[in-house]
């Protein structure tokens, strides 16, 4: 495959990417998007797609109006074209739609409450909050540790799973850190846990808008159990959400939201579900949500996930080896291999915070990043070495300026072009060091 590295194949199938903003000297510049871990701007053709169904916009499962029974038919169709994309079992799956990752991971913990002995949630040290608190409420949580580059310790997973034999439920990780961009072995993590009896959950948010995934068959033993995404991050707003699990999981459990659409039959005294997924969607389903996601699956699929993986790969290797050259810059858990991570990288310029960073990199260039904790605070104190001491001085005084990284997040359509400007405006930064930190107020931290 022929990659255009300084100006990306994909630029002309995305919505926005010329749009100029005004930076601080008065002129006006075309914005560069480094957060797309955070969200991704829509695909022309996903826009497209909704000005074509637009005219057809009716309700879902409500009418007997022609236009009704058509978008009836779009929607309950939509399923089995998302199963397709990662490999799901139409006979066995159930697509679940939801509003976005947090509320499908919500959704799923809901679901497999139950008063049993079998209550032990082994999520992990790299987990966005969203992976992490909905387990905290109603089941007993244990973290998998992290090594000190950052990735899962598969023997940790493992021992955990032997000395909890018969109480774990569910195994519960990201696909891809949304820190580090680190891929998991999901494969050898699913056939780890399904050797001890429990089932896993794979939090795709970070990983299905950039890599192929394959959920596997049902009989296979790193079959995934569990797969949620969300569209926003697909290049598909309009509030999507999905969450795959087997059709019987959600059959045998009360639905935690409850109201239209969920009922067969009810009076005062009775209630008789309806079958999953409809007993999982109360309320009017988000039908252009819908259509957003299956024309960004189909766009996606046509432009094969293998070759955009393959391109992100050689967007996150150019700027890690340009940014090796700035020994100012401090990148967090990068290597040699760039294969098996997804394109984001966190870093921090030596001696300026990170808000700084991030605010000077918007204001003066109008490059947007993200900084912070980027909802994973646990792993973020980890790899920046924050001690318990400095924790609880944290949690003492909420104001206090905490520690973070700044983070750079590719899409298919970032391109060396965009790449050099940011190591330029970078080098520039760190050569002025003095003069934007009295600019923009920061106390010498990182
Ligand atoms: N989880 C998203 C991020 O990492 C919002 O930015």
């Amino acid at each position: 495959m022929y990659y255009n590295l300084y100006k990306s194949i994909y630029r002309n199938l995305i919505v926005g990417l010329d749009t100029k903003i005004p930076i601080t000297n008065g002129n006006a510049v075309t914005a560069i998007n480094f957060d797309n871990a955070a969200t991704t701007p829509p695909l022309v053709s996903v826009l497209k797609e909704i000005v074509n169904y637009a005219p057809w916009y009716s309700s879902i499962h409500r009418g007997s109006g022609y236009k009704s029974i058509v978008s009836s038919k779009i929607y309950e169709d939509s399923r089995k074209i998302v199963l397709d994309f990662v490999g799901g079992d139409i006979l066995k799956d159930t697509v679940i739609y939801v509003k976005n990752t947090t509320e499908a991971i919500n959704k799923l913990s809901n679901t497999l409450y139950g008063d049993d002995k079998c209550n032990l949630i082994l999520s992990s040290n790299m987990e966005h909050h969203s992976n992490d608190l909905p387990w905290r409420n109603k089941y007993n949580v244990d973290y998998i540790s992290v090594n000190k580059c950052g990735k899962l310790d598969l023997r940790d997973l493992e021992y955990k799973l032997r000395k909890n034999r018969g109480r774990v439920k569910l195994v519960t990780v990201a696909g891809a850190s949304n820190v580090t961009g680190y891929v998991n072995p999901i494969y050898s993590i699913a056939a780890l846990t399904h050797r001890y009896g429990a089932k896993v959950l794979i939090d795709g948010a970070q990983l299905v808008p950039h890599a192929p995934i394959d959920i596997k068959p049902h009989n296979s033993e790193d079959h995934i159990d569990y797969l949620v995404f969300s569209a926003h991050k697909m290049y598909a707003p309009f509030g999507t959400g999905v969450l795959i699990g087997p059709i019987d999981t959600f059959r045998d459990s009360a639905p935690d939201y409850v109201g239209g659409g969920t009922v067969e039959i009810v009076n005062h005294n009775y209630i008789k579900w309806k079958e999953p997924p409809d007993k999982d969607e109360a309320g009017s389903p988000n039908i252009m949500g819908v259509v957003a996601l299956v024309s960004s699956i189909r766009t996606l699929k046509s432009l094969g996930m293998n070759n955009i993986k393959n391109y992100e790969d050689l967007l996150t290797e150019y700027t890690i080896n340009r940014l090796k050259d700035l020994p100012e810059v401090k990148m967090y858990c990068v290597s040699d291999k760039f294969n098996d991570r997804v394109g984001i990288i966190p870093f921090n310029i030596n001696g300026i915070p990170h808000d700084i960073t991030a605010k000077i990199l918007s204001y003066e260039w109008g490059i947007a990043v993200r900084n912070g904790c980027f909802c994973a605070q646990s792993y973020v104190r980890e790899l920046l070495n924050v001690s318990e001491e400095e924790e609880e001085y944290y949690i003492k005084d909420s104001s206090i300026k905490r520690p973070g990284m700044v983070r750079i997040s590719f899409g298919m359509y970032n391109d060396y072009r965009e790449i050099d400007l940011m190591v330029k405006a970078i080098s520039k930064i760190i050569e002025n060091k003095e003069y934007y930190l009295s600019k923009y107020g920061g106390e010498t931290m990182a």
